[in-house]
């Protein structure tokens, strides 16, 4: 008999990736499909998937109440925890970059700057690295907004193709840290149901590798 899991999986876009690399990893992903409204569905008889908001992840993972998770470096970074991060499989590949208004000396300005972003953790330690002082203001979404309005000297935020920067008149003043989604999992759960667990991720990894 083998140990029943359950993966708490990032809810939208992340979602949606990895039930193609399930299906890809021969999973029957016809409930993840069909879902509705359910937030906990079965991916097979020995594993649940639970769809959760991405730092809700990092906690249900911590309080070993699921035994994996899979989540953004995005995230983890900015709600860092007790977990072990077990995998790399490659999906929502993007990055950290600190941007702001086109030909804008973002370094050369004298004084206290002000950065907005969705994280603030990331930011502080980048800044604090660099030993570059700043104001950091919290923004919900559409970080680039701040700049334009003139909250911010520059954001720091997640560049995917860089659209968005370009098509507001903004650039990439410096590149922070590569992004991709990474697998997790309980400390105890990693001991107790290591067999499935492992079987579990190498299936993924597999399924990510012919991604490639
Ligand atoms: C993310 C990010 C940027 C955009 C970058 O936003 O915060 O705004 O995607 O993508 P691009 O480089 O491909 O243009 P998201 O769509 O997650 O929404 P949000 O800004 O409301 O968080």
């Amino acid at each position: 008999m083998t140990d029943k899991i359950k993966i708490a999986l990032t809810k939208g876009r992340l979602e949606k990736q990895t039930a193609v690399l399930l299906k890809k990893a021969g999973f029957d992903t016809a409930s993840l499909s069909d879902k509705g409204r359910r937030l906990i569905i079965p991916l097979s008889d020995d594993i649940d998937i639970v769809l959760a908001k991405a730092p809700d992840v990092v906690t249900y993972v911590e309080h070993g109440v699921c035994d994996i998770g899979i989540a953004g470096r995005d995230m983890l970074l900015e709600h860092q925890g007790r977990y072990y991060e077990i995998a790399d499989i490659g999906l929502g590949k993007c990055r950290f970059a600190l941007a702001g208004k086109k030909g804008a000396d973002f370094f050369g300005k004298h004084g206290v700057k002000t950065v907005a972003t969705k994280y603030p953790v990331v930011a502080k330690t980048y800044f604090d690295k660099k030993r570059v002082d700043v104001d950091i203001v919290r923004i919900e979404g559409s970080v680039e907004l701040a700049p334009l309005l003139g909250l911010a000297d520059a954001i720091v935020d997640i560049v995917e193709t860089g659209a968005t920067l370009y098509e507001n008149g903004l650039e990439i003043y410096e590149d922070i840290i590569p992004v991709s989604a990474r697998v997790i999992a309980n400390t105890a759960s990693l001991k107790l149901k290591k067999r499935t667990i492992e079987d579990f991720v190498s299936r993924l990894e597999k399924a990510a590798l012919d991604n490639d």
